[in-house]
C-alpha cells in the first residue's frame, strides 16, 4: 500500500498539487528488438502548496521535464496517483480532464520550437481562449488578448506580427501570454530562461513573478541551474534518476545541504557567503548519470556518492524528514 504522503501530513487545505508515488516508464525496444523501458520517474512522493514556487532541480536527464509533463496528464502515469485541489485527476479520461487542463498549463523552454510560426500573436494567445470558450463577442476577445500582450509586457501593436519577428525574450513573453490567457492556478515553467540570453533571463523571471502575484499562481519552477533557482523558488525539490532526493526550503538548501548529491551540486556553483562556503562538505560529482533504463539497484545514486556503503546497493533509502519539511533519501543523512 502507498505511503502515506510525508509532505501533505497537517497541510491539505493549503496543497495545491499532490503527487503521490508517481511512476511514468516508457517503453522501449533496443537494438534487438527486446522490449524494456525508460524509468524517467520513478516513484515520487511530495506536494506543491497553493501560491508557492517550487523548483525541481537535476542534471539533464534526471526526469523533471517528465514528470511535469506527468502531472499535467499529458502522459498516461504508469501508476501513483496525481491530485488537483484534493480530487483524483490520474485516471480522468478527456472530458473530465478538460477543466483541468485549463487551470495547469506549460511554458516551454524553447518559446520558438513551442509557437506555431503560421500563426500571428493574436491568433496565438486567442486560440488558447478559444478552446476553452473564454470570449462571448469578437471585440471581447480582441480586447482580452490586447489586455493580455500588455500585462506580459508586448507592445499591442505587434499582434498580427508572426513569432519569427520577435526576439527571444519576447516570444517567451508570449508564450507567457498563451498560459495565462485561460486564467489557470497553476503552471509548470520548464527551463523558462534557459535558451534566454543571460542578460534577458532576469526581466522575464520578473515577469513571471510579476504575474504569480497578480493572479495568484502556483509554479512549478524547473532548472539544472541552482543559481537561478535559488532567488526564484520558495523551496526546491533535487531530482536524480527518477527520483526527488532532497526537498526543502530553498534558503535552507544552500545553507544546510543534507543529500551527497545536492551537496555536489552546490559545490559547482559559487557561495559568496563564506561562512556557509566553510560548513560545505565538498563533492566533486564523477562521470556520468547512469541510464535510467538499468538504473543501479538500492539508492540511485551510490555509483557516484563517495560516501556508499554495502547497505546502498541493497536497500533504496526511503524519503523522509529530518528537521522541519527538510526531506532527503539517504541512508546516512546526519551521519556524513
Ligand atoms: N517519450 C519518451 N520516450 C522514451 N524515453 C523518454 C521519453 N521522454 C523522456 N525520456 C527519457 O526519460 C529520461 C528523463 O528525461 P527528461 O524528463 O526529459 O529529463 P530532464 O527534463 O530532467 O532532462 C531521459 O533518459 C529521457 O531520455
Ligand atoms: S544512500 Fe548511500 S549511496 Fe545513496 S546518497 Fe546516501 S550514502 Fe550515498
Ligand atoms: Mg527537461
Amino acid at each position: 500500500m502507498a505511503k502515506e504522503n510525508p509532505n501533505t501530513a497537517g497541510n491539505a487545505s493549503n496543497t495545491l498539487i499532490e503527487v503521490n508515488n508517481l511512476k511514468q516508464y516508457f517503453h522501449i525496444r533496443n537494438q534487438l528488438g527486446e522490449k524494456s523501458y525508460v524509468k524517467a520517474v520513478d516513484d515520487v512522493t511530495f506536494n506543491i502548496y497553493k501560491g508557492e514556487t517550487l523548483g525541481l532541480v537535476g542534471e539533464s536527464g534526471s526526469g523533471k521535464t517528465t514528470l511535469g509533463r506527468s502531472i499535467l496528464r499529458i502522459y498516461e502515469p504508469t501508476s501513483g496517483q496525481i491530485k488537483f485541489s484534493g480530487v483524483d485527476i490520474t485516471k480522468f479520461q478527456r472530458s473530465k480532464l478538460l477543466p483541468y487542463r485549463k487551470k495547469m498549463q506549460y511554458i516551454f523552454q524553447d518559446p520558438y520550437a513551442s509557437l506555431d510560426p503560421r500563426m500571428t500573436v493574436s491568433d496565438i494567445v486567442g486560440e488558447a481562449l478559444d478552446i476553452h470558450k473564454l470570449t462571448n463577442s469578437k471585440k471581447d476577445r480582441a480586447d482580452k488578448i490586447r489586455n493580455l500582450l500588455q500585462l506580459v509586457g508586448l507592445n499591442t501593436e505587434h499582434s498580427s506580427r508572426y513569432p519569427h519577428e520577435f526576439s527571444g525574450g519576447q516570444r517567451q513573453r508570449i508564450g507567457i501570454a498563451r498560459a495565462i490567457a485561460v486564467e489557470p492556478e497553476f503552471i509548470v515553467c520548464d527551463e523558462p530562461v534557459s535558451a534566454l540570453d543571460v542578460s534577458i533571463r532576469a526581466q522575464i523571471i520578473n515577469t513571471l513573478e510579476e504575474m504569480q502575484e497578480r493572479l495568484n499562481l502556483t509554479y512549478l519552477f524547473i532548472s539544472h541551474d541552482l543559481g537561478v533557482v535559488r532567488h526564484t523558488c520558495d523551496r526546491v525539490g533535487v531530482m536524480y534518476l527518477g527520483h526527488i532526493v532532497e526537498l526543502v526550503e530553498s534558503e535552507e538548501l544552500y545553507k544546510n545541504p543534507l543529500h551527497p548529491y545536492t551537496q555536489a551540486l552546490l559545490t559547482a556553483i559559487p557561495e559568496p557567503d563564506p561562512e556557509i562556503a566553510k560548513k560545505r562538505n565538498r563533492i566533486i560529482l564523477k562521470g556520468e548519470i547512469p541510464s535510467p533504463v538499468n538504473p543501479p539497484s538500492g539508492c540511485k545514486f551510490r555509483t557516484r556518492c563517495p560516501y556508499a556503503k554495502d547497505i546502498c546497493a541493497q536497500q533504496v533509502p526511503e524519503f523522509k524528514e529530518h528537521g522541519k519539511g527538510h526531506y532527503v533519501a539517504c541512508h546516512f543523512t546526519g551521519k556524513l
